[in-house]
C-alpha cells in the first residue's frame, strides 16, 4: 500500500523454464515465477495499481477477466504491452467479492500466451462476505483450483489441435495450480475450492466419484443468494466455481471431471473432449478434523440486473466464423451502449460447436436458458456462459462504467482459438 493508500502489485511476465515432471525442464512463461502468476487480493472499494513489466520477447496484454473497470484499464487488445514496456492499469474496485482472474489478451495469440502459462487469481473480498461463516483460510480451508489441460511432447508443453478438433487445443492431463497428479491434505471439515477452468477449450464437470454433493456458493462475480446443494458444476474456459465440499476424517476423495451429455452429438463430445473425464485434485483428510461453522442460509445479496429495466434488447449470434456473421476488426466498434442503462441480450449458439460468450467489465444475469428459467449453477453473476450447440440464452446487463467512446470493451468465445480467430466484437459504452 503507498502513501494515498493505493494497493500496488508488481506483476513481470517473464519466460523461464519449469519442471512439471522431475528431471524435465519445459519452456514456459509466467508471473514473476515461471508458471502461472500470485494470487492477487484487493477489498472492494480499494484503489489498486499493478504495474506490469513486460519481460517476454513478444508484445502481450494483461486482462482483468469479470473485473468492472474503465476500458483503457481493461488490458484487452487495445492496451497492448510492448516486449520491455511496463503498463500501469489502476482503478478503484467497485464491486462484490469474487474469484476473478488476469491473463493475457493480445490479438490472435491469446490462447499460446495462456497456455504458455499466463495466469493467476485476483481475489476480492468485501466488508459482508468477509463476515459470513464461509471458509477463508486462504491455502488451509480456501483452495484456490485452476484447472488447465496439458499434453507434453518430449518434456515441451504441446499447443497442437487435432485437425478433428474444432473447439482448439485439448490435452491429455490436467494440472491444478501448475502440479500434475496434485494432492492437498486438508484439516477441516468444510473446504471451499475456487475453481478457474483456465484452459483454453475444454470444459469440464466437476463433481465426485461416490456422489456426494457439494454445495454451490459463488459463481463468476460473486456469491449467490443462497447455497445451492449439486453433484456436478459445469465450467467452460473462463468461468469459476466456488464449491464448499464436507470432508469426513481420515478419507481420500477424488475431484474429477465427469463425461458430459450436453455437448450435441456422438461427433462433437467425442472430439470436443465432452467424453473425457479426469482425476483433477485428490483431497487427503487429516485422521481428526476441525470443526466448521455450518454455512449461512442467506449469502449474498444480487447486484446483478434483473431485467425489468431494460432499455433495449440485442441479439448475438454465436458462429465458428464470427458474431452475427463478422469477424473481429479492431477497428470496429460493433455496439453502443448507453451508460447508466441496462440491456438484454439475447445469445444463440448457431453452430454445430459448442461456444461460450464472455462479456468484459460487467457482471450480468441470466434470465432465461432455452426459455426457462435458470439451473441454480447460472443464477449467480456471471461474466461468461456456456453455450451448447443449440443454446439460447437471455441475459441482463446494466453497463455502469465511465463513458468511453473510443476505447472498446469486448465480448467473445472464450475458447481461445475461437477468439484468436475472430469470434470477438467490440462495444463503447458512451
Ligand atoms: Cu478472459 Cu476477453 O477474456
Ligand atoms: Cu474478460
Ligand atoms: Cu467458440
Amino acid at each position: 500500500v503507498d502513501e494515498d493508500g493505493t494497493r500496488v502489485f508488481d506483476l513481470r511476465m517473464r519466460a523461464g523454464e519449469t519442471e512439471f515432471e522431475p528431471g524435465r525442464r519445459t519452456p514456459t512463461y509466467g508471473f514473476n515465477g515461471s508458471y502461472l502468476g500470485p494470487t492477487l487480493r484487493a477489498e472492494r472499494g480499494e484503489k489498486v495499481r499493478v504495474r506490469i513489466e513486460n519481460g517476454l520477447g513478444e508484445a502481450s496484454s494483461v486482462h482483468w477477466h469479470g473485473m468492472h473497470l474503465p476500458a483503457r484499464m481493461d488490458g484487452g487488445l487495445h492496451q497492448s504491452i510492448a516486449p520491455g514496456a511496463t503498463w500501469s492499469p489502476h482503478w478503484t474496485v467497485d464491486q462484490p467479492a469474487a474469484t476473478l482472474w488476469y491473463h493475457p489478451h493480445p490479438h490472435g495469440v491469446t490462447e499460446q500466451h495462456v497456455r504458455k502459462g499466463l495466469a493467476g487469481l485476483f481475489l476480492l473480498g468485501d466488508e459482508r462476505t468477509d463476515r459470513l461463516a464461509l471458509p477463508k483460510k486462504y491455502g488451509v480451508d480456501d483452495l484456490p483450483v485452476i484447472v488447465q489441460d496439458v499434453r507434453f511432447d518430449d518434456g515441451e508443453l504441446d499447443g497442437g489441435r487435432n485437425i478433428m478438433q474444432s473447439v482448439g487445443f485439448l490435452g491429455d492431463r490436467t494440472m491444478v495450480n501448475g502440479t500434475l497428479s496434485p494432492y492437498q491434505e486438508v484439516g477441516d471439515e468444510l473446504i471451499r475450492l475456487r475453481l478457474l477452468n483456465a484452459s483454453t477449450a475444454r470444459t469440464y464437470a466437476f463433481g465426485f466419484p461416490d456422489g456426494r454433493s457439494f454445495s454451490l456458493v459463488a459463481t463468476d462475480g460473486g456469491l449467490l443468494e443462497r447455497p445451492a446443494a449439486m453433484e456436478r458444476v459445469q465450467l467452460s474456459p473462463g468461468e469459476r466455481a466456488e464449491i464448499v465440499v464436507r470432508m469426513r476424517a481420515g478419507e481420500r476423495v477424488v475431484l474429477r471431471s465427469f463425461p458430459q451429455d450436453n455437448y450435441g452429438d456422438v461427433w462433437q463430445r467425442r472430439f470436443a473432449g465432452g467424453d473425457d473425464s479426469f482425476d483433477v485434485l485428490e483431497l487427503r483428510a487429516a485422521g481428526r478434523l476441525r470443526t466448521s461453522p455450518a454455512l449461512p442460509a442467506a449469502l449474498g445479496e444480487p447486484e446483478t440486473p434483473d431485467g425489468t429495466d431494460a432499455v433495449r434488447g440485442r441479439y448475438f449470434d454465436l458462429k465458428r466464423s464470427g458474431i452475427n456473421g463478422r469477424a473481429m476488426d479492431m477497428g470496429r466498434i460493433d455496439e453502443t451502449v448507453t451508460r447508466g442503462t441496462t440491456e438484454v441480450w439475447t445469445v444463440r449458439n448457431a453452430d454445430g460447436m459448442p461456444h461460450n460468450f464472455h462479456v468484459h467489465d460487467v457482471q450480468f444475469r441470466v434470465m432465461e436458458v432455452n426459455g426457462s428459467a435458470p439451473p441454480p449453477a447460472l443464477r449467480g453473476p456471471k461474466d461468461t456462459v456456456f453455450l451448447p450447440n443449440g443454446t439460447t440464452m437471455k441475459l441482463a446487463l446494466r453497463f455502469d462504467g465511465p463513458a468511453d467512446p473510443d476505447t472498446p470493451y469486448m465480448y467473445h468465445c472464450h475458447l481461445l482459438y475461437h477468439e484468436d480467430e475472430g469470434m470477438m466484437g467490440q462495444f463503447a459504452v458512451v
